[in-house]
């Protein structure tokens, strides 16, 4: 058995030691010049504590409640594409990581695991993750099966109405493995996984005409509760709420889409200003540290969620190494509440941080 990794950056190096080199390109990678994939981290390097002392710490609690579900700390997983690239077990092994963390997982619409197993498998608290494709029928299909299936809420993901130019996947020609829950419902081109162009069989399957006004329809269609995932302006947070949503998920989808967007924990504060409490706020994007998890909730959000670093536990060690990946982020959130004077995370405020633009 390869080393422990004592942090997730090392998870990520066994990852690649584990990986065709495809399939890590694929995980890893970012859109373009990867300039977001960069700041998405380092934006967090930017941003310092001003931890206070002398407060009783010796007792710690992470724990937190999204949509009235409680879960051990504010981490939870993120939909990322094809777990079964990363390990044979695929999602049944991620969800079963999620039950015993007491997280939240979000199972992508592109999934290798279909609902119906993810279900079956554990009693994870899951949302399903969305992409709206042009055969409208398809969505409210899943919908309905994830209603059935016991699944908590959609995540609306809204910042793909293309999918980004990412070189790494088009040099390894990147091919396109089974959309499990799909089966069926497409047609033979998009749904066939040889030989296939990811653009292109996206570009064909995708409704880029998704608009606002069918946040209406997609209400129509089921009684979950809906967040909308890829904010990164106050503009877009203001017409989240105002067409209803249960929350925001301020995410740049991982550098994968637009590169130059903005780093996600350095907008999460424009989005939180202009929310006003209204609606929770989730953030992704670079977490990689429970430093990290700190500063974003010290700048409003209510949990984060992690995408790569489930991937990379994933294909180091299986279901063992998600769980890991998830624990090592709690004890690491831990040791900072500890040493910045917060007991829970009620205490966590704006005061515990310092941006760069703020003076000494
Ligand atoms: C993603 N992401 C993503 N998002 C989504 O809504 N549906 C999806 O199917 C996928 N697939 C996907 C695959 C891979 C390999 C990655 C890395 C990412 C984006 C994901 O949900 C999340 O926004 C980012 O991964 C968060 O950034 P970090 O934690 O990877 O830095």
């Amino acid at each position: 058995m390869a080393a422990e990794p004592v942090n997730l950056n090392e998870f990520q190096e066994l990852a690649r030691l584990a990986l065709p080199k495809m399939y890590y390109d694929f995980y890893a990678g970012g859109a373009e010049d990867e300039h977001t994939l960069k700041e998405n981290v380092e934006a967090f390097h930017r941003i310092t504590f001003r931890p206070r002392i002398l407060v009783d710490v010796s007792r710690i609690d992470l724990s937190t409640t999204i949509l009235d579900y409680k879960i051990s700390a504010p981490i939870i997983i993120a939909p990322t594409a094809w777990h079964k690239l990363a390990n044979p077990e695929g999602e049944v092994a991620t969800a079963r990581a999620a039950a015993s963390c007491n997280t939240i997982m979000v199972l992508s619409f592109t999934s290798s695991s279909s609902i119906e197993e993810v279900a079956a498998s554990c009693n994870a608290v899951c949302f399903y993750q969305l992409y709206v494709l042009k055969k409208r029928d398809i969505a409210a299909t899943l919908v309905q099966r994830a209603e059935r299936n016991g699944f908590k809420a959609l995540v609306l993901t809204a910042d793909a109405p293309r999918l980004g130019r990412r070189e790494a996947d088009i040099k390894n020609k990147m091919i396109k493995p089974q959309l499990k829950n799909l089966e069926g419902l497409l047609s033979t081109k998009v749904s066939s996984d040889t030989g296939s162009n990811l653009e292109a069989d996206a570009r064909e399957a995708m409704d880029a005409s998704l608009s606002w006004k069918d946040l209406e329809w997609l209400r129509s269609i089921t009684n979950l509760p809906i967040l909308i995932k890829g904010i990164l302006t106050r503009e877009d947070a203001i017409k989240a709420v105002e067409v209803g949503v249960a929350g925001i998920i301020v995410s740049n989808h991982g550098a994968r889409q637009l590169d130059y967007s903005p780093a996600t924990i350095s907008v999460l504060e424009e989005v939180v200003h202009a929310v006003k409490g209204r609606v929770p706020i989730l953030m992704d994007g670079g977490v990689r540290r429970g430093t990290d998890v700190f500063k974003a909730l010290a700048l409003g959000a209510q949990a984060v969620l992690i995408g790569r670093p489930v991937v990379y536990g994933l294909a180091a060690k299986g279901e063992y190494g998600v769980r890991r990946v998830i624990e090592m982020l709690k004890d690491e959130f831990e040791l900072t509440m500890a040493l910045t004077g917060c007991p829970s995370v009620k205490h966590i405020t704006r005061n515990h941080v310092r941006t760069e633009h703020e003076r000494i």
